[in-house]
């Protein structure tokens, strides 16, 4: 079932992280509104500031195959605890929404804590606030 999916294919997705300087791994499972699903992994870089997160990863290959409309995304690491998106990526997600988007935060055991994108960043500088600044 799609929860279970979830869980697997980000734990999964953490496989292919490229992570020397952390050895902190991440993946991410993004699922559309047409049923695809895409993985995605943290890719790091010796300028330490190149380095990409697992979301944007996922997201990436998901909008430039030309989707749009996202159901459910889950991230994983190898820690015990939870793993928090970071605030890039919570903007960067926002911009797709819906605001009611599940976000599982999964566990190296796969256990997980269910949270929505608008929960994640309330008061989110989004699209539609974007219009409005630019009709003024
Ligand atoms: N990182 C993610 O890939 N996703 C998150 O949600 C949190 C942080 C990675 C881990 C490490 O590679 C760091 O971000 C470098 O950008």
């Amino acid at each position: 079932e799609t929860e279970e999916l979830l869980i697997k294919y980000s734990l999964e997705a953490k496989e292919t992280s490229y992570s020397p300087y952390s050895n902190f791994r991440v993946g991410a499972a993004l699922l559309t509104k047409d049923g695809t699903w895409f993985k995605g992994c943290n890719i790091e870089n010796a300028s330490y500031g190149g380095a990409i997160c697992a979301e944007r990863t996922a997201y990436c290959k998901a909008i430039s195959e030309g989707h749009k409309e996202f159901v459910a995304l889950a991230v994983s690491s190898d820690q015990d605890e939870i793993v928090s998106p970071c605030g890039i990526c919570r903007q960067f997600i926002s911009e797709f929404g819906p605001g009611t988007l599940p976000v599982y935060l999964v566990t190296a055991k796969g256990a997980h804590k269910l949270i929505t994108l608008s929960e994640l960043l309330p008061l989110s500088f989004a699209l539609e606030q974007g219009q409005k600044f630019l009709m003024k």
